[in-house]
């Protein structure tokens, strides 16, 4: 009898840098085949994180491609579309902004100069890292566009004009903002994102008028950050934002002091200073926690949400405020099976399956995790680690998972989600 070697199961490792490479379309990555066919600003940071673990050359090239679509005032968009997709609404038709190639006309969260900083110091923190300098200024270009046109009120916090920049898109924070938009010339149109998954995990059909009347306002104003920031219809601080970018103007920082800009580092330092005094406008004592806020009406959304908790991540709060975080995060932990749910059970309009209004997203679990371990809850962090891990085990890569439940939602095979694997999660 002869044996014949049996070829061995592929790990999860293997599937992991397999989805990466399946999602490469050549110099960037895609969320997913299907439901995401471009580039996202986020994605391709936590990508490139993924990357890094097996493909140094094809890490960099992640973001550096992202920032070649950097905008003339400094923003860098949310989408960029290298290719044409008939499968995804608001295609950049929908969008016109004029650029080439075509890209949408928002931003997303600043992650990418603390993804650049994590890169370098993977390769020895050396200061004269082209590729780490390269990045480095178009990192404080896109910063600088954020103090300059997001920061209405002085105080170093970030506003958003549309939901989607927050990449929390359907939210709960949002509802009393958008309950505000008028929806009365928005046409007609047909949405794409639900005849790739379960409409059940995706906003509402009155919400999605909402987004694309917003996105109607800033084209109408040729996309002129100037007029969206100071009369668009929806405008809001978002505390997921304003923690980032924090945390990103440190991580800049620490790039500056290597190179040697000195201009640069102070500009940094009182930038930092004024948002950790800043924070405090966000702070809702009632629910004990940071939570987005309304620039028209002041309204504090009164919600307990993952981003909350990137407060130990920006590095802000005063110990009661720590402790009432921390408090949160156990009730959190008492009523899920899996942390951290992208909203508190019990909270208005809380769906365990409808994207931002439960279901756990790994990259803001990731960030918090490591916000935590930083300020010395080594437990939580771990706790939220080991949590992220089991959902993959359980599921598989998917877009996000129920808190309740484990299970995958939204698309599968998500980049994203396998570049956490690969460089925190699974570890
Ligand atoms: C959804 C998410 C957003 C993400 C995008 C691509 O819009 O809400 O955060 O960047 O999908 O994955």
């Amino acid at each position: 009898m002869t044996l014949t070697a049996q070829p061995a199961e592929p790990t999860l490792d293997d599937l992991a840098r397999d989805i990466l490479r399946r999602n490469d379309r050549g110099g960037y990555t895609v969320p997913t085949g299907g439901l995401y066919p471009f580039q996202w600003n986020w994605d391709s940071a936590f990508v490139a994180l993924g990357f890094a673990e097996f493909d140094r050359n094809r890490a960099w090239q992640e973001i550096e491609s992202l920032v070649s679509a950097q905008w003339a005032d400094g923003m860098i968009p949310h989408i960029v579309f290298h290719q044409h997709d008939a499968g995804y609404f608001p295609g950049p038709e929908v969008w016109n902004t004029g650029r080439t190639p075509p890209t949408s006309g928002i931003t997303q969260p600043p992650v990418l100069a603390s993804v650049v900083r994590q890169l370098w110091e993977q390769e020895g923190a050396d200061p004269s890292h082209p590729r780490m300098r390269a990045l480095y200024a178009a990192c404080l270009k896109s910063h600088r566009w954020f103090h300059t046109y997001r920061d209405p009120l002085g105080n170093g916090l970030v506003m958003v004009t549309h939901n989607w920049e927050t990449g929390r898109d359907n939210s709960s924070e949002w509802d009393h903002a958008l309950d505000r938009i008028d929806t009365s010339a928005v046409g007609s149109y047909q949405r794409r994102d639900t005849g790739h998954v379960d409409a059940a995990m995706r906003p509402t059909q009155r919400e999605y008028d909402r987004y694309v009347a917003i996105l109607q306002f800033g084209r109408s104003s040729g996309w002129d950050h100037r007029v969206i920031a100071d009369q668009g219809p929806f405008r809001m601080i978002d505390v997921g934002m304003s923690m980032m970018l924090l945390r990103a103007n440190r991580d800049l920082l620490a790039l500056a002091e290597a190179i040697g800009d000195e201009a640069a580092a102070v500009e940094l330092r009182d930038r930092i200073a004024l948002s950790e005094q800043g924070m405090d406008w966000l702070w809702n004592e009632e629910v004990g926690a940071f939570c987005s806020r309304d620039v028209i009406t002041g309204e504090s959304s009164g919600l307990v949400t993952n981003a909350s908790f990137l407060a130990f991540y920006a590095g802000v709060g005063t110990p009661a405020q720590r402790q009432r975080l921390l408090d949160a995060l156990e009730r959190m932990g008492r009523s899920a099976q899996y942390l951290l749910p992208s909203l508190e059970a019990g909270s208005r309009d809380y769906d365990h399956r409808r994207y931002w209004r439960g279901p756990i997203w790994l990259v803001v679990s990731y960030m918090v995790a490591r916000g935590l371990a930083e300020q010395g809850h080594a437990d939580w962090a771990e706790r939220i680690r080991a949590d992220s891990a089991r959902l993959i085990i359980r599921s598989g890569f998917y877009e996000s998972f129920s808190p309740e439940t484990g299970e995958g939602s939204g698309g599968g095979d998500f980049s994203w989600t396998a570049a956490m694997w690969l460089a925190w999660c699974g570890q």
